[in-house]
């Protein structure tokens, strides 16, 4: 299993991951179990990984933060294991109970990994990669700087990953649109500093 060639660049050609025995187990523990539950998942995870190294770079994480970083992100959905498995596959609107357990995935992901025996803190960054910088996130609602910087990296990788894609409920958007919707979210959904780190790419 290797990480891209530009998250190893990103993070010195160090490969966080092959690193910590419990880290490799659950990675391999969590591809195992997904790829027969929700084999899109597993991509999504990589690619996120791939674009929170950069992010993570660009908004000036250490060679620490950003291992923590790389590791979080290729394991953020982990959590999705303990979700009933029609649920992920439905298409349609889902009820607010229903849509309570997917929001659940975050929790469930630090469950999961403190219980595969990965260290802290990799998995309080799982649970925050869906904090919102206004606070208006879960599961704890933390807000600005009370959210681990790794899961303000995490949480816009993720949704710039699940924008750009085609999603059994919507279509992948145009980069003007992702364009937009960032700048709108700045300070918002999404770390200013992270939004910034994104648009350095595309300048
Ligand atoms: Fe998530």
């Amino acid at each position: 299993m290797r990480t891209s060639a530009a998250l190893a660049e990103a993070i010195g050609g160090w490969d966080p991951l092959l690193d910590d025995r419990q880290v490799v187990e659950a990675i391999r523990t969590s591809t195992r179990e997904l790829s027969m539950l929700d084999r899109s998942t597993i991509e999504h995870q990589w690619r996120t990984a791939e674009l929170a190294g950069g992010i993570g770079a660009r908004m000036g994480l250490n060679a620490r933060q950003l291992r923590l970083l790389a590791t979080a992100a290729a394991l953020h959905d982990v959590g999705k294991l303990l979700i009933p498995a029609h649920l992920l596959h439905r298409p349609g609107p889902l009820t607010a109970e229903e849509y309570g357990l997917i929001r659940d995935h975050s929790a469930y992901g630090e469950e999961w990994l403190a219980s595969a025996g990965v260290t802290e803190p990799i998995p309080s960054i799982v649970r925050a990669h869906h904090e919102r910088w206004d606070g208006k996130g879960y599961p704890d609602g933390l807000s600005g700087e009370q959210i681990p910087i790794e899961a303000r990296a995490l949480c816009i990788a993720d949704a710039l990953d699940a924008m750009a894609s085609q999603r059994p409920y919507h279509r992948g958007r145009t980069m003007d649109e992702v364009h937009s919707i960032l700048m709108s979210e700045s300070g918002r959904a999404f770390d200013p500093a992270a939004v910034d780190a994104v648009f350095s790419f595309w300048t």
